[in-house]
């Protein structure tokens, strides 16, 4: 039995690539580039010395996503593949929409079709907005406050719906709160396409040399230094995170909703701090006015995903940030350059790699 992975090239699913991989299972991964590399996918088989497919594939495209339900014996489906840029989902709602719900909708009724009913999907500490008390806990009442938010919320009430419906179903919402870090090997990590939007891709730039310095966006918040307090998470735990709920949507059916969080909340200068330390470089930084949208404290509670899934993040800040750094100075252009020099070699050897009409990919 196969899991099928839906942006499987993107930073997280990368990451959950490995561990799944890791843990036994077999992969199949779909993703249409738009925000990834297939370079990744080729460093997940170097990692893990595991081979799998890959499949150029836009979940808008039903025939496409149809076909590999047809060439593969899928059991289950994690479904990273979304966009994920707050500020770009304000100016280009519909495309948001659109990727996101409409993509969903499409995975969810070629699964039905073929009667595979289980599904992880990756939701977000954005559908709490801003919280009235924390910790966070599951049931907090969710008023997300941007279009992006509002693509994961309404994700979330329609796979409620579908599982309502017919209780064949099995789903996980895993709402992230912030993922930051890189495998410890330093070969895939975040790359984020032009100027990163998140604190922790920015401050590696600054600290690499390519970007000059960072702008705290506020420290007159009502928290212990003023600046915005978050709870980072090292994406290895958070892909440990998700064998573990795949592990329970195929031994339990119903729609299971969990934080995945540490429970601790760091500042910003805290995290400056603690990236300094990583990296033995001097983070440049000037304090800027509140960036609009922003909340002053988020962090997750996160008993119910101990309880139920007996996991809990393992890895703290000094860890998250020496594997950031690592992913950092080792790759200061992401996959780009690579991907550029692997790109012209695949022309050269178009044929080897590319297989129509399925459009299959299968890198060495
Ligand atoms: P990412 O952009 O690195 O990965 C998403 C992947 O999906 C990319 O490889 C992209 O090319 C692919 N994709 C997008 N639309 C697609 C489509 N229509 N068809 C096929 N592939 C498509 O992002 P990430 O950080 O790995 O996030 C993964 C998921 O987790 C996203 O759904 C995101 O919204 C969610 N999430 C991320 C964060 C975060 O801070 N990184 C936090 C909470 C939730
Ligand atoms: C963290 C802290 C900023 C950049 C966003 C999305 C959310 C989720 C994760 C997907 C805040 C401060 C940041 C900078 C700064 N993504 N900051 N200077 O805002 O918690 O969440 O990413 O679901 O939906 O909204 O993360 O990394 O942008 O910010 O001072 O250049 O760093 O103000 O306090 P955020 P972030």
């Amino acid at each position: 039995m196969t899991v099928l992975i839906t942006g499987g090239a993107g930073y997280i699913g990368s990451h959950t690539c490995v561990e799944l991989l890791n843990a036994g299972y077999e992969i199949v991964v779909v993703d249409n580039f738009s925000n990834s590399y297939p370079e990744a996918l080729r460093r997940v088989k170097e990692i893990t010395g595991k081979n799998f497919h890959e499949y150029p594939i836009d979940l808008l495209d039903q025939e496409g996503l149809e076909s590999i339900f047809l060439k593969h014996k899928i059991s289950s489906v994690i479904h990273f593949a979304g966009l994920k840029a707050v500020g770009e989902s304000v100016s280009e709602p519909l495309w948001y929409y659109r990727n996101n719900v409409i993509g969903t909708i499409i995975l969810c009724e070629v699964m039905k079709k073929n009667d595979v009913k289980n599904l992880v999907f990756s939701s977000s500490a954005t559908v709490y907005g801003k919280p009235d008390t924390v910790p966070i806990p599951e049931d907090s009442l969710l008023k997300t406050t941007n279009p992006y938010g509002r693509t994961k919320y309404m994700i979330e009430e329609i796979l409620r719906d579908v599982y309502v419906a017919d209780p064949e179903w099995s789903i996980a919402r895993l709402r992230y709160f912030n993922p930051i870090g890189a495998h410890i090997s330093g070969k895939i990590g975040e790359a984020p396409q032009g100027t990163p939007n998140n604190l922790l891709p920015y401050i590696s730039q600054v600290a690499v040399g390519k970007l000059n310095e960072l702008k705290v966006f506020g420290n007159d918040y009502e928290t212990q230094d003023g600046t915005g307090v978050r709870d980072y998470i090292h994406v290895v735990d958070l892909s440990i995170g998700h064998v573990k709920a795949l592990e329970k949507v195929e031994s339990e059916r119903g729609v299971h909703t969990y934080n995945l969080g540490t429970g601790r909340g760091y500042s910003v200068l805290e995290m400056i701090e603690a990236f300094e330390k990583a990296s033995g470089q001097e983070i440049s930084y000037i304090v800027s006015k509140r960036r609009p949208g922003d909340i002053p404290v988020c962090f997750a509670d996160t008993r119910k995903a101990f309880e139920e899934l007996g996991w809990r993040a393992e890895r703290g800040i000094n860890e998250m940030c020496e594997d950031a750094w690592r992913w950092q100075w080792r790759n200061p252009e992401g996959y780009h350059s690579i991907e550029a020099d692997h790109q012209t070699s695949l022309e050269k050897e178009s044929t080897k790699f590319f297989v129509a009409p399925q459009q299959e990919k299968v890198l060495k």
